[in-house]
């Protein structure tokens, strides 16, 4: 589909057992549908930021996701 971008779930690649600090968070089983305008963005894949989808500083042991959006795009983020 083009100008959507989807940002997966790490959780069946079995990334989620190399982290130090153990699952995530679970936030919400769907995903937070957004239109997102070009630019920087860090997803939280640890579930316990205060603004998902996005990082707000508040991980221990797992980081945020770089993801770069080029172009204006409806982005369904991954709430783990
Ligand atoms: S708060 Fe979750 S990765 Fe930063």
């Amino acid at each position: 589909m083009k100008g959507a971008v989807f940002t997966g779930c790490l959780f069946s690649t079995g990334l989620w057992l190399l982290v130090e600090d153990g699952w995530p968070k679970i936030c919400d089983r769907k995903p937070c549908v957004q239109e997102m305008e070009p630019g920087t963005y860090f997803w939280c894949s640890c579930g316990h930021s205060a603004s998902q989808p996005f990082c707000d500083g508040s991980h221990k042991g797992m980081g945020p996701v770089k993801e770069e959006i080029s172009e204006k795009s409806t982005v369904a983020w991954c709430l783990k």
